[in-house]
């Protein structure tokens, strides 16, 4: 089954070209053999070119001398992306956009048309970032990771939050394994470097109360991010702001996917102890930390004591009684 033809998808001889560009890094290739190879004129490869540039892929040289790459270029494209996903089930449809408004939007409208199970959505900028409760994920182009992954879980839609869990411990593992990090979790979808915040998860489903049709898990990550604007500052960080180095992003996104792959297939063959038992290994929110809780009803305190069966955090308030957190923000309480 072959792609839907989507307004705004990046044209797949873009792909074919970082492609060919990022195979002969280093080596000058004239122009005329780029648009032999590709099927398209030689003013069209300028014209792509230029694109490529003004989102920062380095690429020295003119129509007339023949184009070099200085690097292989860290542009979230499908063939790319695709080298790092060739046993996943994440590698086999790939939307790629250069902008759009939210990988979350594209997706859903893409489940809603009966995309299979393992679709990704990915962007190099949003317009329309969406984070939890309505806010707004800063997705700077080419900075960042935003990409949506579409699942159809065999599973009732109470389990749902389990797989915000997978994506977040999917994210952390790779994270973990580029930078030598060892982010935190804070339930339920936060990544968290030295205690601010350098990824989310916004996971949304399209479901009967007793069966998933989809969903879509949606994962932010700042990366290469050299600040944050001043208003997330104080809150927010980077990959890039916490080390120093930059992080190539197709091998971070190939990573995360296939972690994401291997503790969704646990999950489905095994049930939510893995992801319960992960979590609760490498969160410090999962148990014995005091926080506030804010739901849409109302504000608490007290201390987190562990994880239901289905992902919901419980917490001991300090009249004594449990509360089941559904949804809300929880903030460490000093
Ligand atoms: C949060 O922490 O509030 C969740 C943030 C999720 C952001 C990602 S970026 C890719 C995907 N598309 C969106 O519009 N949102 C998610």
């Amino acid at each position: 089954m072959s792609l839907r033809p989507l307004p705004g998808t990046t044209d797949r001889k873009v792909d074919a070209l970082l492609t060919l560009l990022a195979d002969n890094a280093m080596i000058v290739i004239s122009g005329a053999k780029i648009a032999n190879e590709i099927g398209v004129s030689r003013s069209t490869v300028w014209r792509w070119i230029e694109t490529l540039r003004a989102l920062g892929v380095k690429v020295k040289g003119h129509p007339r001398t023949g184009y070099q790459m200085e690097r292989v270029p860290d542009v979230l494209a499908p063939k790319l992306l695709q080298r790092g996903l060739r046993q996943s089930v994440f590698g086999r449809r790939i939307y790629h956009f250069f902008k759009t408004d939210s990988t979350n939007a594209v997706a859903f409208r893409l489940g809603c048309e009966g995309e299979p199970h393992g679709t990704v959505v990915v962007a190099e900028e949003q317009t329309a970032g969406r984070g939890r409760a309505r806010r707004v994920w800063h997705s700077e182009k080419t900075s960042g990771i935003y990409l949506t992954a579409l699942l159809r879980p065999p599973m009732p839609p109470q389990q749902a939050p389990l797989l915000t869990m997978a994506a977040g411990l999917a994210a952390r593992d790779a994270v973990a394994e580029m930078t030598g990090l060892l982010p935190d979790l804070r339930w339920p979808n936060d990544l968290l470097i030295g205690g601010k915040k350098a990824g989310g998860i916004l996971t949304e489903m399209h479901a009967e109360p007793d069966r998933v049709h989809f969903v879509i898990v949606g994962i932010g990550l700042n990366v290469n991010h050299t600040r944050m604007p001043d208003e997330l500052s104080e809150i927010a960080t980077s990959l890039r702001i916490e080390t120093g180095k930059t992080f190539s992003r197709v091998d971070l996104v190939a990573r995360l996917l296939r972690h994401l792959e291997s503790y969704y297939n646990r999950f489905v063959a095994e049930g939510p102890e893995p992801i319960l038992n992960r979590f609760c290994g490498v969160s410090s929110y999962a148990h014995g930390k005091r926080v506030k809780i804010a739901t849409a009803r109302e504000s608490f305190v007290g201390t987190t004591a562990g994880l239901e069966p289905s992902g919901l955090l419980r917490v001991t308030r300090d009249d004594g009684q449990t509360a089941i957190v559904v949804s809300g923000d929880v903030a460490e309480e000093r």
